[in-house]
């Protein structure tokens, strides 16, 4: 090692690592001030004691729909103490005894018990605290497709929008927050007789918007000169590509990293190359890893063969490896696709023109190597 690698390698070229967290959420928000401004509306109402519109927020995958609500939410607690706006990630929530336990902590300050309290007591308690403290109530619903999958949504609009009718002095609004457009017509045939929602729209960013989004983290995250603009460039093309804004901020993350680990005072291209490659491989083994046994033994089937699968033929190979009907293995495939590992196509062909094509959007050896 040379010495100036060995002097160079206790110091980093992040200013901030958190500025690439997930959950990181940025203080410089921009090209979305009409979708704040929609969110504000629905909230609105309940500062003159009226009831919040119950809202759908739609966008594709990082198009800052999560950011927008916990955003305003924080304006809100920060303003308002007679609001409890109660954020539900329904990919951790997905249960209704998880959702009411999370509204129950939000508003008591603890969590019920595990066990021993039925749901109806556990919105009993809910209903009575907001009553007795004289609160009015947000609840927002992220990704609320995976509780689509699990429960009845409408059992739980109906039951906390039902607070509105019953006691004057407290309102209660909804939020459904959604990144995929095809889950509006499930959600809407579902839920239509207690929601009738307004549409917040987040369309995706634009690759100049990418661009600005990318270089604030860089200034917020590195050093001075640590990227080159050509370097951003090129990070900014694969993101667009990707249609997703946190391919960006992980390439950003992952270069840096490789580019400190080789004592580099600069992110070079053969980092960004690297990270690339990384990239692709880490996302997915993620999406594989969050999978039940039954979705994996799917992804396996299609991850078999290097061709395009008929969904019927899959189907009977599904079914005779798991002995799962047709409607579970519809669920699971419409999960797969939602997860963006599969793409379906209806062919036009077969009754009513209902056939479909199973395709793989991984190269099979990528899923192999993850070991599904
Ligand atoms: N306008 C913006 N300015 C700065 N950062 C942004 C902006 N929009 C999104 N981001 C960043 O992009 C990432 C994804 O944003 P967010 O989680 O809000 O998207 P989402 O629409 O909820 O995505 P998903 O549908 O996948 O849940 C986050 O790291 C967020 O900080
Ligand atoms: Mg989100």
């Amino acid at each position: 090692m040379k010495i100036e690698n060995i002097l160079f390698a206790g110091e980093t070229l992040f200013k901030s690592l958190d500025v690439f967290d997930p959950d990181y959420i940025p203080p410089n928000y921009n090209f979305r001030e009409n979708q704040m401004e929609g969110l504000a509306i629905s909230i609105r109402p309940v500062f003159r004691n009226s009831r919040p519109i119950n809202t759908v927020i739609l966008g594709q995958c990082a198009t800052g729909k999560t950011t927008a609500v916990k955003k305003i939410f924080e304006m809100v607690k920060e303003n308002k103490d007679d609001l409890i706006c109660c954020y539900i990630n329904c990919q951790l929530h997905n249960t209704i005894y998880s959702v009411f336990s999370k509204i129950h902590k939000e508003i008591v300050g603890i969590e019920p018990p595990v066990s021993g309290l039925s749901i109806t007591r556990l919105y009993q308690i809910i209903v009575e605290q907001l009553k007795k403290k004289e609160l009015n109530l947000i609840v927002a619903f992220d990704d609320i497709n995976y509780l689509l999958h699990e429960v009845d949504v409408n059992k739980i609009f109906y039951d906390l929008l039902r607070v509105n009718e019953e006691y004057d002095s407290v309102e209660i609004g909804v939020f459904a927050i959604l990144s995929d457009i095809e889950f509006r017509f499930e959600l809407e045939k579902n839920v239509s007789s207690v929601f009738s929602p307004h549409e917040i729209l987040f369309p995706p960013y634009t690759y100049n918007e990418i661009h600005d989004i990318l270089l604030d983290r860089v200034k917020a995250g590195f050093y001075p000169n640590v990227i080159s603009n050509e370097l951003l460039g090129e990070i900014t093309n694969q993101t667009y590509e990707s249609g997703d804004l946190r391919v960006g901020i992980n390439l950003l993350k992952i270069a840096g990293n490789i580019a400190e680990s080789k004592g580099s005072r600069s992110i070079k291209d053969e980092h960004v190359d690297e990270a690339i490659a990384k990239n692709v491989s880490v996302s997915l083994k993620q999406s594989l890893e969050s999978l039940t046994e039954e979705e994996k033994e799917l992804i396996g089937l299609i991850a078999k063969e290097d061709k395009i699968f008929n969904a019927k033929d899959l189907f009977n190979d599904f079914n005779e490896k798991t002995g799962l009907k047709y409607h579970k293995f519809n669920t699971i495939l419409n999960k797969l696709e939602f997860l963006r590992l599969i793409d379906i196509k209806f062919t036009g062909k077969g009754t009513r023109g209902n056939s479909r094509q199973i395709i793989l959007r991984f190269n099979i050896d990528d899923i192999n190597k993850c070991q599904v």
